[in-house]
């Protein structure tokens, strides 16, 4: 699928779940956010349904994410229908870990490519006090049993925010040194309950004149699998840092990706706020026709760039949108 950019559109990005078992500071307020009820969100037939008909139309990769996927039931029975999708070439995920030391296998066995994990901190003390509740133990379990399973790259998305963990940035880059993991720093966006924090966000080009001082940063050619990141290798290390510089450098011209939302919206884009419903057709027995239809409609309606440096808010969590 083309937009009226010019833009191929292969990505899909859908939210299995709203719900998570943390409560990150930045994406949720300490009550959690109204959830749907069952009945408003997808079920897993309905997911493959849609990604058929994504696949159909040109959609090649696929990303599960939530809230957190790993808290909602059959995940892995999922993974296996989406994977056995003929198109369909990679099928990855994003979870905050703490599941997959007991998951990672049967995720890879049934046809997981690869996971990114977000970790924002490498100490206990402050991964609690962050998600206020999360035990990093269980997230260091996860990523080893991600390593062991071939989950590979294993990426791990570090969200920097000034004055709460940016001294933190030399221990990261370490570690991408010495493990064959690769850390994506991402700015903090005005999204969530960041959006009313004020918390600021460090711009990536500061991230990267801290590391580079210490650890000389070789640029790595554009990965397929990269998204939006500019890559490097650390001076001859095991992994690789990555930067998301969502606030300070638009990516948007290379946007290749759609958004469904947990409750069977199609996003064109993360930050705007207009979506249009699938579900509901879906529901109502539309034919695959119509389905591809709509998809072609919400591609079509992609803006060309976002506009999260003008204060504009939008009014979904993160968790609610799939990040
Ligand atoms: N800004 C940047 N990243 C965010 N995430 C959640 N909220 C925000 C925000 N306001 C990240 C999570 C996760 C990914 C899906 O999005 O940390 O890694
Ligand atoms: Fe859950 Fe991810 Fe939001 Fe943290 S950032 S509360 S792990 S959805």
């Amino acid at each position: 699928m083309q937009d009226t950019f010019h833009r191929q559109i292969n990505y899909l990005r859908i939210a299995i779940t709203d719900r998570c078992n943390l409560r990150c500071r930045y994406c949720m307020p300490a009550t959690g956010v109204p959830l749907k009820g069952h009945q408003d969100i997808l079920r897993l037939e309905e997911i493959v349904t849609l990604a058929r008909v994504a696949a159909g139309l040109g959609i090649t990769r696929i990303r599960l994410t939530g809230g957190e996927p790993l808290v909602r039931k059959n995940v892995v029975t999922l993974v296996r229908e989406l994977a056995a999708i003929p198109g369909l070439e990679e099928i990855s995920l994003t979870t905050n870990g703490i599941f997959l030391g007991t998951m990672a296998f049967s995720l890879k066995e049934a046809g997981l490519k690869r996971v990114n994990i977000s970790l924002d901190t490498l100490k206990k003390d402050r991964y609690r006090y962050i998600t206020r509740c999360g035990n990093i133990t269980s997230v260091w379990q996860g990523i080893l049993a991600a390593l062991a399973a071939g989950l590979t790259p294993v990426k791990l998305n570090v969200v920097i925010t000034r004055g709460f963990n940016d001294d933190e940035i030399l221990d990261f880059a370490r570690l991408a040194r010495e493990e064959p993991l690769h850390i994506r720093f991402i700015e903090l966006m005005p999204i969530g309950t960041a959006a009313a924090s004020g918390a600021g966000y460090v711009p990536a080009e500061e991230i990267m004149g801290r590391i580079s001082r210490i650890y000389p940063l070789e640029p790595l050619p554009d990965l397929a699998t990269s998204g939006p990141a500019v890559n490097f290798r650390l001076d001859g290390g095991r992994g690789s840092v990555g930067f998301i510089t969502a606030m300070s450098n638009h990516f948007c011209s290379r946007c290749n990706r759609l958004r469904l939302t947990a409750d069977g919206k199609l996003r064109p884009c993360l930050y705007w706020d207009g979506e249009i419903d699938i579900k509901g057709p879906l529901r109502a027995g539309a034919p695959e026709a119509e389905l591809a239809a709509i998809f072609t409609r919400a591609v079509s309606l992609k803006p060309a760039e976002h506009c999260m440096k003008n204060g504009w808010r939008q009014s979904r969590a993160m968790s609610q949108i799939g990040g």
